[in-house]
């Protein structure tokens, strides 16, 4: 088979259909647009739904593409040869034009007479029939005319060689799979197609979509039949480069040279998380680069960007590398694909500033989480652990629950996840009682906002007690509303500037060094014991809330807080003076630079 780089592949292709009148049309976002039941786009047919439904397409009825792709449903498979969670699929498409024939045909002269893959390595798929819909002896036929021989046409039945719809209900139908030959042995007799042991590797999925499928399950047939087929440009180019892996692929290589020298822990199998994390950041650049604007956050599209940045740390961590390699890997990958894919360059710096802001933020809760999973471990009983305990580990150290799942089997322990779900779900219903009776720690409100300047707070006061060198300051009141922080504190005379901008310069250095703020529940002695700071003992129950914040600050308190003191950004003193008799007053902000 002959050499190819992934830009010739996509060159060829789109020349190839250009040449059989196919319009070429552009990639479309990521993020599609009129269907609320996925969150990405996964197929180039996807955002063609309209018009494989009948609505006239502006450039006609033959089309092609190279489409950019997000599947997370496979992302426990990320790390062997073939799985990513982002791909490329070139895809062609007849909407109520040619069917079975016309497409096998193209199919087989583009694999076997553009891209020279021999008849000889390929063997293909076609439904076996069921009560929806019949038998596809068509496809057969065709495949039988053009010198596939029977033994290498599988009948596979609607598991395997049905395709769609891409959300719940939509275009669907039987398709016929075209899978390259791999020169190994058969993992038995019964190897097929079916099989996942690595002899025959998909490459392209040819669909005839003829169907809808309702929302009660049953499908109609539609106004018109169309073709929608896509190969994978990574894998296609992975075989056709003799290559073990898409990741010996052009568009990987150099990451995965660049991870390799950059990893400081030897491990066994250190190329599974080197492909994990080459993969899951490739991902996350298209996300932050596309037009359509994810940013990481805790729902929907956000979420899925910030599983994958977090669990590439876990996977780095796991091999020594740092996190600062990140913004590197993410600009490699800008330079790659920035010809095919412009948006990419045009949003390099929100790829660069939001990849580190979220890798920094999570970096300190990681270590955190993990110290703590592995203490957590020594309590383990029957190798199993309590829905409490992971729940802890999402609570106080952010940990989502896949991220336990996964430390948990690696160390073979299994969780107690419906455990976990009744931890969340009381969780919930407390948070919500305590969001309807405010806070108790004198926060006029819950939002975001006051829950950074209540974290503000104990910096501040810890500060305090170490600029003035005294241990017995403590908090006499305090009072939060969005906009400022004010907290009285017993001390005997007015502060000097110099010590003012030495307490502002302490709390902003805890800061800039973005330590997690982490919970912990204990007995009131044990905060004691541990010199936690506390005011109002005689409010305190038996057990407690302990927030830590590194060697900064562990203050006694109802919450809320910030999850990290990076996300405060910059503190500034206002006021300082008298509040009574022995107690002074300081007003503070924060501010966003
Ligand atoms: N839409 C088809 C697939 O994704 C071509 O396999």
């Amino acid at each position: 088979m002959n050499k190819i780089t992934s830009t010739e592949l996509r060159n060829k292709y789109l020349a190839f259909f250009k040449s059989k009148n196919h319009a070429i049309i552009p990639s479309a976002s990521l993020v599609p647009d009129n269907d609320p039941t996925v969150l990405f786009t996964t197929a180039g047919m996807h955002p063609l739904v309209p018009y494989l439904l009948g609505t006239a397409h502006p450039q006609g009825k033959r089309l092609a593409n190279v489409q950019k792709c997000v599947r997370t449903g496979d992302i426990d498979e990320v790390g062997d040869d073939v799985h990513c969670t982002f791909f490329e699929m070139l895809g062609n498409w007849s909407l109520g034009d040619y069917f079975k024939e016309e497409s096998i045909k193209m199919s087989a002269e583009f694999l076997t007479k553009v891209i020279n893959i021999p008849l000889t390595s390929l063997a293909v798929s076609v439904f076996a029939g069921d009560n929806d819909c019949p038998k596809d002896e068509v496809s057969a036929s065709v495949w039988l005319s053009l010198g596939i021989p029977k033994e290498r046409i599988f009948y596979l039945p609607k598991k395997n060689n049905w395709w769609g719809p891409a959300g719940i209900t939509g275009p669907c139908g039987p398709d016929t799979e075209i899978f390259i030959i791999r020169d190994k042995k058969p993992c038995g007799k019964d190897c097929s197609p079916a099989c996942d042991c690595g002899k025959y590797v998909e490459i392209w999925n040819n669909v005839f979509m003829e169907y809808f499928k309702q929302a009660d399950g049953s499908f109609i047939p539609l106004k018109q039949k169309n073709v929608d087929t896509g190969m994978g440009l990574e894998r296609t180019v992975a075989m056709l480069n003799g290559c073990q892996s898409v990741y010996e692929t052009d568009v990987f290589l150099p990451i995965v040279k660049f991870l390799k020298e950059s990893a400081t822990v030897e491990k066994e199998d250190a190329l599974r998380n080197i492909k994990i994390i080459a993969d899951h950041l490739r991902t996350a650049t298209f996300m932050l680069g596309d037009d359509k604007g994810v940013t990481p956050s805790n729902v929907d599209q956000g979420y899925v960007l910030r599983r994958l940045i977090r669990r590439s740390l876990r996977f780095a961590r796991g091999i020594g590398i740092k996190p600062e390699c990140f913004t590197a890997v993410a600009l490699m990958f800008v330079d790659i694909y920035k010809e095919q894919y412009p948006e990419l360059l045009k949003n390099k710096d929100k790829i660069f500033n939001e990849l580190s802001a979220e890798t920094l933020k999570f970096e300190a809760t990681l270590s955190q989480g993990l110290k703590e999973f592995d203490k957590l471990k020594q309590y383990i009983q029957n190798s199993r652990m309590s829905g409490k305990s992971a729940f802890k580990l999402y609570d106080t150290y952010g940990f989502p629950l896949e991220i336990t799942l996964e430390l948990a089997n690696e160390n073979g322990i299994t969780v107690d996840t419906e455990g976990y779900e009744a931890c969340f779900k009381e969780h919930q219903a407390k948070s919500q009682a305590g969001a309807d009776k405010k806070f108790a720690g004198g926060l006029a409100d819950s939002t975001e906002e006051t829950a950074k300047l209540h974290t503000a707070t104990h910096l501040l006061l810890a500060s305090l007690k170490e600029v003035l060198n005294d241990n017995n300051i403590n908090q006499k009141g305090s009072n939060i509303t969005a906009e400022r922080l004010r907290l009285d504190f017993n001390f005997p005379r007015p502060l000097t500037a110099d010590e003012i901008k030495k307490v502002e310069d302490k709390v902003n250095k805890a800061i800039k060094d973005g330590v997690s703020v982490v919970m912990e529940e204990m007995s009131l002695e044990s905060a004691k014991a541990l010199g936690a700071t506390g005011v109002f003992e005689s409010k305190y129950d038996t057990v407690v809330k302990v927030y830590t914040m590194g060697g900064y600050s562990k203050e006694i308190c109802g919450g809320p807080h910030a999850t990290n003191t990076a996300d405060l950004k910059g503190f500034k003193i206002d006021k300082e003076g008298s509040s009574s008799a022995g107690v002074r007053r300081i007003k503070a902000v924060l501010s966003n630079d």
